[in-house]
This record gives C-alpha cells, sequence and structure tokens, in this order.
C-alpha cells in the first residue's frame, strides 16, 4: 500500500481573481503544491456567471458552474490556464525576481523555493497585462508596493531603470537595485531588458532596454520597424526612441489600456490556440482559431497575412505566438492586438518560428509565403500589388541605413 501523504507537503493558496478597472469578481482561483507536483483549480462565481458582461475569461475555463482544474502533464507545461500565465513574467523577469529572493535567502535561509504562484503574484497589479487581475484574503491586490506606493514610476526614471537592468544583466546587482526592480521590471513577459514606465502623458508604455549582448543597435531596429510597420498598413504599437544619456530606450505604447486607465483583456496567439509553449505551429492554425473567436475575422485574417509578409521582408524571424496577441471587444469576442515586438535580424536565415501552414515548415526565401492568400481571405493580385507597392523597397540593408538616423 502506498504511504499516505502527509498534509505538509500539501500547500494550497486560495485567491480571486477579478477583472477590469473596477475589479468586478470573476471567480477563486486555487493554487496547490502537492510535493513538486504544482496545479491550480478554477470556479467562476456566481456573479460573474449572471453578469450581464460575462464571457469565458481564458479559452480552457469554460464559462459554467464548478471546478476546472489545470494540471500540467509535464514540467514544461503551464500551471495555471492561459490568459493567467499570459501574465506571468517570462525570462526576464523570473530573472530579477529569483535574484531577489535569493538574495533574500542568504539572510533568512528558511525561505521556501519559489513556485509558480509567487512568479503570477510577484507581477504589479498596476501594469499587470490584460485585464485579470489578483486579489489575497486581505483584500490585496498583487502585487501592490508596500504603503500604496506607485511601482510604475516615470520616465525621468529611465536612467536608474537602465543602470540596475544592467547591472542584474551582468550579474553585478544590488539588493536595492533588485528591490528598486521588483513591480517595475517584472510585469511583462519575453526575455529582453525592460520595465514598465509612465509616460509624459501619464499613460502606460513599456521601455525596451540595450542587452549587454546585443551586436547592434537592437532597440532602434525595433523602433524602426514599428513605425515602418504602420507606413505597410499594419496596426503596430506605438514607439519611440528615447535617448538616456548614451543608450537608445524604445519607449512603447500600451494597447491593453484605454483612455481612462480601462483595462482591456488580453489573450497571446498561444492561448487562444491552447498550444504547448514546445510544439510548432502555423498561421492558418490561427486563423482557424480566429473563425470562432474573432469579431472581424476577414480584416484581421488580412492584417496577419500583411504581418506575415512584413515579417518575411524585414527578416523579423521572432515570430513566436507569445509575439501575437488578441484584445477583448466585448462579449468573448476578439480582434488582433496592434503588432508588437518586431525586430529586423538582418543576419538571420528567413526562417519564422511561426510556420505558414502545418505542412510547408519555417518557410525557407525560394518559397516567400504569397502562396496560400486565399486561406487569409486576400486575394492574390491584390497582394501582390501590395507587397511591391509597400514592401518591395525596404530591403534589410535599407532599413538598416536609416537605424543611425533614429531619434
Ligand atoms: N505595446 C504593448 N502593449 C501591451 N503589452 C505589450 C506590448 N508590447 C509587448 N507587450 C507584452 O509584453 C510581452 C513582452 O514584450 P516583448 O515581446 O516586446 O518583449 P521581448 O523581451 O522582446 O520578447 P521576446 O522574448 O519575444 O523577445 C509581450 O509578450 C506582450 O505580452
Ligand atoms: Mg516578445
Amino acid at each position: 500500500m502506498a504511504p499516505r501523504k502527509s498534509v505538509a507537503h500539501t500547500r494550497k493558496v486560495q485567491l480571486e481573481v477579478c477583472i477590469g478597472k473596477e475589479a468586478q469578481p470573476v471567480g477563486q482561483l486555487a493554487f496547490v503544491k502537492d510535493g513538486n507536483r504544482e496545479y491550480s483549480v478554477f470556479t467562476y462565481s456566481a456573479g460573474w456567471l449572471s453578469h450581464p458582461a460575462r464571457f469565458a475569461v481564458s479559452p480552457d475555463l469554460a464559462l459554467a458552474p464548478g471546478y476546472q482544474v489545470c494540471k500540467p502533464p509535464g514540467k514544461e507545461d503551464l500551471r495555471f490556464f492561459f490568459a493567467l500565465a499570459d501574465t506571468e513574467p517570462d525570462a526576464w523577469g523570473r530573472r530579477v525576481i529569483s535574484r531577489a529572493h535569493a538574495k533574500a535567502r542568504k539572510n533568512d535561509p528558511m525561505l521556501k523555493a519559489l513556485t509558480e504562484l509567487d512568479y503570477l503574484c510577484a507581477v504589479d497589479d498596476f501594469s499587470r497585462i490584460g485585464a485579470l487581475r489578483l486579489r489575497n484574503d486581505a483584500g490585496a491586490f498583487l502585487r501592490t508596493m508596500a504603503q500604496g506606493l506607485p511601482a510604475t514610476a516615470p520616465l525621468l526614471e529611465l536612467e536608474q531603470m537602465v543602470a540596475a537592468s544592467r547591472a542584474v544583466e551582468c550579474s553585478q546587482e544590488s539588493l536595492q537595485d533588485l528591490r528598486y526592480l521588483l513591480g517595475k521590471g517584472t510585469s511583462l513577459g519575453g526575455m529582453r531588458p525592460k520595465c514598465t514606465v509612465l509616460d509624459d502623458d501619464g499613460t502606460l508604455a513599456l521601455g525596451k532596454f540595450p542587452s549587454v549582448q546585443d551586436e547592434r543597435s537592437v532597440t532602434r531596429g525595433e523602433v524602426l520597424a514599428l513605425r515602418l510597420a504602420r507606413r505597410a498598413g499594419i496596426n503596430a504599437a506605438k514607439a519611440r526612441v528615447v535617448m538616456v544619456k548614451e543608450t537608445p530606450v524604445a519607449v512603447i505604447s500600451r494597447f491593453d489600456r484605454n483612455v481612462d486607465q480601462g483595462r482591456i483583456a488580453y489573450l497571446s496567439a498561444a492561448s487562444l490556440l491552447q498550444a504547448s509553449r514546445t510544439q510548432e505551429h502555423a498561421y492558418t492554425e490561427v486563423v482557424d482559431a480566429m473563425r470562432v473567436a474573432c469579431v472581424e475575422v476577414k480584416a484581421d485574417a488580412r492584417q496577419l497575412w500583411r504581418r506575415l509578409v512584413f515579417n518575411h521582408l524585414i527578416t523579423n524571424v521572432d515570430d513566436h505566438l507569445q509575439n501575437l496577441g488578441f484584445l477583448h471587444v466585448g462579449n468573448g469576442l476578439w480582434r488582433l492586438a496592434p503588432a508588437f515586438d518586431l525586430n529586423p535580424f538582418p543576419d538571420k536565415d528567413r526562417e519564422s518560428k511561426t510556420w505558414l501552414s502545418e505542412d510547408t515548415g519555417p518557410s525557407p526565401p525560394s518559397t516567400p509565403c504569397l502562396k496560400k492568400p486565399t486561406t487569409f481571405t486576400w486575394q492574390s493580385s491584390r497582394l501582390l500589388r501590395y507587397c511591391l507597392r509597400f514592401l518591395q523597397p525596404w530591403t534589410v540593408g535599407a532599413l538598416w541605413q536609416r537605424v543611425p538616423k533614429l531619434a
């Protein structure tokens, strides 16, 4: 007979999930750590199930009463339902959180190892992506700073953010650097050093910093690509370069907030597809999912196609499904979010992370992605005209000549 597990091995934390600026309760999330196993359980509240604005907040959370369980089959799989997992920090934020924890552990060796819940809850509430929010049983939103201090700093503090982030990258950070970055540098996903900032007009933005590993100006390249994308008819996030002494910082407006700092629900394309992060996926699968979830399928499918061609022409090969997202427009329907994280990689082979279709594989340059326009509700003749008119002159070489001029 298997030995009974001691209760001491099982830890359960219960949180309330809310939505929007008004923090409308949506349901209860329980996080369970059972030995090495971590999983979560969610129940919608009766109030949300009968709310006029109700919708399934995550594609893997059917809008129905009762417990729904997210048990990851393997170590690489998500411990949280997709929409919540979209709000977790990624490589960069996790690095800041785990370093701060390691430093704290030196003073307090009894401190427990970090769980996935610790990462989810280390995200600053004010700048957490999308509309979902977490509240503990003391009524505090996670995470909020002590004494109600804002974790999001104005552009004026960019210099300090850049310096603290650089120290982390070089493993020379002080406890003060880490304390400073918690909340600021940990709210969004992605690998590259970044912080959330308040722009001059008080709106939320993100500041992306050069990495010590960069061999070219990646931040300028990203701003240039986002601007060119807008000129090519792509709905792309607003971006500019802000010089912090000698350092060009890409300041990019957040698209998941409206004018009154209202919060717009967000889903990555990976979540929309309920895709495992380790599997290959294709744009045709994204379009299929959009047919069910999107309110303006035709327009968004064409927009996606434009982005695909644009990515191909500027060699933006980092087009994984976390770099594509959707914003909620009401009644459980979504629209393609503005394009973000567009980066020209002039030195890389043109092999996209997301395949054109399940049978093409990463499209090589000899088969530019012009073969399947009808899937994207676009006629080939219109598509070719568009490509010739807008995109052909923008070879990657020409693009890079403009980079130093970008201020
Ligand atoms: N303008 C924006 N508004 C709202 N959220 C955004 C915006 N830009 C990025 N995000 C969110 O922040 C995350 C990280 O941003 P981004 O992809 O630019 O970082 P990155 O470190 O370059 O990513 P990667 O690891 O793909 O290189 C995105 O996955 C998305 O969830
Ligand atoms: Mg990214």
